[in-house]
């Protein structure tokens, strides 16, 4: 009988979650472990956690209160929880809940094959440090295993711009970039094991600024340089900050062959005055210029966008001009959210805005949202995409995969299988995603 023990994660949050979770799934494989999707089953489970909006660190609790129970019944259970929750609150967690086994924050992964060791002998293992080495290079190599084609690919992490709202500046620390040559092997053994897209992560992605071969490189220089791997045919990167759109990244829309016509690029707000008091450092007019200038650099670019409504001191004037922003953008794609105040940030201590208003203020942005994004949906009927196929649909000989634009597409292609690119002509739209014909 095998003595691999098995580890089931359940990932909350963001994309870059997505990404560490893999790669902690891949350091906690070389102590022993086999990641299982059957929790019933597992010797270890990890909880990688957000705590960008509230309740977070609540439902954590609930959650790790029931993990408790299956303790009970499974003393041998070992409970871990990492990302951001566990950055914020610390000890804190064990304090709360001592069936706790393990508390990692996100610049600590590299630790873990250490910590995994200390809760065998039955200790408990607790760090939440920011620690001086790069934990991506003391982090294990991807195992050769195949893969989807596609993948995230963290090249940046942390954020110094201190937007008032938001807690990435305090849990996942100041900004870091990885330097281009580790970025680089990453991405060709990624293509090796069978990936076709990748998307390069950061908190502040287009502020990227990692050592390459002569002095730092940029984003844009980071992309004409994956660019040249062979094999990878689709690049993408999020999240970005509109004050980092330089001129040279926004050229790359145009120019990049394999750089594709999406960008999601978040606003928050369209009122000056409560950009001001989110310390974002722009204007609704310089955004709409930015905007403008990609436009005219990729005139099909799909753009995306994020929204707080009901942020403290936001008047129906205020919303408004968030309104009327999105109706100058067009978004293809959107998320929006209700402020939600995070303990330790400026905007903590503001009074927040009357509720049943910013609810009602948060339907109607949806609502404007939704709509522009099956305009741009309809709008695609007739046109002809590429299609990056990911999985097996679910009628018999179908494939879905990805536009360019990042819009769901299926297709009817029995021959196609999983990383194939087939050009499609859309024929019709459902609620999120569209269908196509193949062509040939
Ligand atoms: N309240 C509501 N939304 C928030 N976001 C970040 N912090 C908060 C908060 N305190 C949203 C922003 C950000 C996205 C990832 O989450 O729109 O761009
Ligand atoms: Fe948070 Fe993004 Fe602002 Fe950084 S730029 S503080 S990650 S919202």
């Amino acid at each position: 009988m095998s003595d691999r023990k098995k580890l089931f994660i359940k990932t909350y949050g963001c994309q870059m979650n997505v990404y560490d979770s893999e790669r902690m799934a891949e350091t906690l494989g070389g102590s022993g472990y086999d990641t299982t999707e059957d929790a019933a089953s597992a010797d270890m489970i990890l909880l990688n956690t957000c705590h960008i909006r509230e309740k977070a660190a609540e439902k954590i609790y609930s959650e790790l209160g029931r993990l408790k129970v299956h303790k009970d019944a499974n003393p041998n259970l070992k409970i871990a929880v990492a990302g951001c929750v566990a950055q914020a609150e610390g000890e804190e967690i064990v304090r709360r809940q001592p069936a706790v086994d393990l508390v990692v924050g996100p610049q600590s992964y590299h630790r873990l094959p250490e910590m995994e060791e200390k809760i065998r002998e039955g200790k408990r293992a607790l760090d939440t440090d920011f620690p001086e080495e790069d934990k991506f290079e003391h982090m294990p190599k991807r195992p050769k295993a195949a893969r989807g084609p596609t993948a995230f690919l963290t090249v940046q992490e942390g954020c110094d711009k201190f937007c008032a709202f938001c807690v990435v500046p305090y849990t996942r620390g100041a900004e870091v970039s990885r330097p281009v040559d580790r970025i680089l092997t990453e991405a060709r053994d990624l293509v090796e094991r069978g990936v076709r897209e990748i998307t390069l992560l950061g908190q502040n992605v287009n502020a990227y600024h990692g050592q390459g071969p002569n002095g730092d490189m940029t984003l844009d220089q980071l992309i004409w340089a994956l660019n040249d791997v062979d094999g990878l045919e689709r690049i993408r990167f999020t999240t970005s900050h509109p004050n980092d759109m330089t001129d040279a990244l926004i050229a790359a829309h145009g120019e990049c062959e394999k750089l594709m016509p999406y960008l999601h690029l978040p606003v928050q707000s369209g009122s000056d005055k409560i950009l001001k008091r989110m310390n974002r450092n722009h204007t609704a007019e310089s955004y709409l210029k930015v905007i403008e200038r990609i436009r005219a650099a990729r005139p099909d670019i799909l753009l995306s966008g994020d929204f707080i409504v009901g942020f403290p001191e936001e008047t129906e004037a205020d919303f408004e001009a968030t309104m009327e922003l999105v109706r100058q953008v067009r978004y293809g794609q959107a998320y929006s959210f209700k402020y939600s105040s995070r303990p330790g940030t400026p905007a903590a201590e503001r009074p927040l805005v009357d509720q049943a208003e910013a609810d009602d203020r948060l339907q109607r942005l949806q609502g404007l949202l939704s709509s522009q994004q099956y305009e741009i949906q309809d709008e695609m009927v007739g046109k002809e995409v590429s299609v990056l196929f990911e999985r097996e649909g679910r009628l018999e000989g179908q494939m879905v995969g990805k536009s360019e634009y990042l819009h769901a597409v299926h297709v009817t292609a029995p021959n196609a299988k999983r990383g194939d690119i087939a050009r499609v002509k859309i024929t019709n739209t459902e609620r999120n995603s569209l269908g196509g014909t193949l062509l040939t």
